[in-house]
């Protein structure tokens, strides 16, 4: 039996803090709905109190959102849960996500303060949000360098206090996927009431490592992944969405499931890049431009063989259509042969070994030789020639 994990959504709010990507209420209403249709179990909306603005567009999906659960963030501060609160007043479903930095560089750099005085803090603002939603998520910020047995007092104490759900923040992306990991089966062994809380991994990418991160923490007792589509976030970006949803889905042993409908993962990547003004690396998991293109000859061959040889996964399956050979100066004859027969040229050997010099004197002028270029070589060519 394989085990739920949710996904958390937070591209309206982590991912729309990355400057650049601010996006107006009606441009947050459209995409927290095709987050809904994509299958995304909690829509982290905004930070209520931020803004006037983003206030009135977590309030406008909150009265929008029937699937999902609608969340806005808060700081251990009343004012902030009161607003959070507000905003969320007509939602379905809604969570209200507080809390504080607990590492010695958040307590004494930030607040000028003591764990002691943060835990006080950290238990309040969860009695606070409990006076607005029954669900409430707890953030210990700075998780991924907080001292484990000082971080187990405060999960233990928070989830007393009320917390439905702990997040356990990697916030500058610094641990790595096994110290990530052991984080949160120390906390699954040494916190006595972590059967009442779900554990939420919130991982950034400043090492490129929030993906594998997220699931180690998934595989050490985490049910719960924040993310981004794309991996926007602040800095060096969040988990990305499509990456952690195809990794459990790819991974059927590790034994979770999601209910993330994947097909609409490359349309809504390619939404929220223009939404945004964000351009997606072509070399990015999933919904890059070229995550599913083979230009070497070696590559094409096997793929044209048998496409499994070089894809883990069919582009299909995550709405990103048909896989590409592409043209290039280290492409192979079948690859040649391949793109001859799509624009309906059935050559055989002789004339492709003839038209391969051909074509390669064009890739070596070009990066990329195209539709266009094929048209002109097989106008150009008479079989007779080939055999001279
Ligand atoms: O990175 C982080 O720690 C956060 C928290 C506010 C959850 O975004
Ligand atoms: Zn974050």
């Amino acid at each position: 039996m394989s085990e739920k994990v949710y996904i958390f959504d937070t591209t309206l709010r982590d991912g729309e803090q990355v400057p650049g990507c601010k996006l107006n209420a009606t441009e947050k209403l459209e995409l927290a709905l095709k987050l809904e249709a994509l299958g995304v179990d909690i829509i982290e909306a905004g930070f209520p109190v931020s803004s006037p603005g983003d206030f009135d567009s977590v309030s406008q999906i909150a009265k929008v959102i029937k699937n999902a659960t609608v969340c806005g963030l808060s700081r251990a501060v009343q004012k902030d849960i009161e607003v959070a609160g507000q905003a969320l007043k007509f939602a379905k479903r809604s969570r209200i996500h507080t809390g504080i930095g607990t590492s010695d560089f958040h307590i004494k750099s930030k607040f000028n303060s003591n764990r002691e005085d943060i835990l006080g803090r950290a238990i309040q603002c969860v009695k606070w949000a409990r006076n607005y939603t029954d669900d409430v998520e707890f953030y210990a910020e700075d998780a991924g360098r907080t001292d484990n047995e000082y971080l187990a007092r405060v999960v233990e104490a928070v989830i007393k206090a009320g917390a439905t759900v702990v997040n356990i923040p990697d916030t500058t992306g610094y641990c790595l996927p096994y110290q990530y990991g052991e984080k949160i089966a120390y906390l699954v062994n040494h916190v006595p009431n972590i059967d009442k809380a779900i554990l939420s991994c919130h991982c950034h990418n400043d090492l490129g490592l929030a993906t594998a991160n997220s699931i180690a923490g998934v595989i050490s007792g985490a049910r719960q992944i924040e993310c981004t589509i794309n991996g926007l976030g602040e800095r060096a970006g969040n988990t990305a969405l499509e990456e952690v949803v195809m990794i459990l889905q790819s991974h059927k042993d590790l034994g979770f499931y999601t209910n993330v409908d994947a097909k609409q993962l490359n349309p809504l990547s390619r939404e929220v890049s223009d939404i945004m003004r964000m351009p997606v690396q072509p070399n990015k998991a999933i919904v890059g431009a070229n995550a599913f293109s083979h230009s070497s000859g070696i590559h094409q061959d096997g793929f044209l063989k048998d496409a499994q040889t070089y894809e883990i996964i069919n582009p299909e399956i995550v709405g990103a259509g048909e896989s590409k050979i592409v043209l290039t100066a280290r492409s192979g004859r079948s690859a040649l042969a391949h793109r001859f027969q799509k624009i309906g040229y059935q050559f055989n050997r002789n004339d492709i070994d003839f038209l391969y010099e051909k074509f390669l004197q064009v890739a070596d002028r070009k990066k990329e030789v195209e539709e266009s270029d094929l048209q002109m070589l097989a106008q150009a060519y008479s079989p007779a020639l080939a055999t001279n």
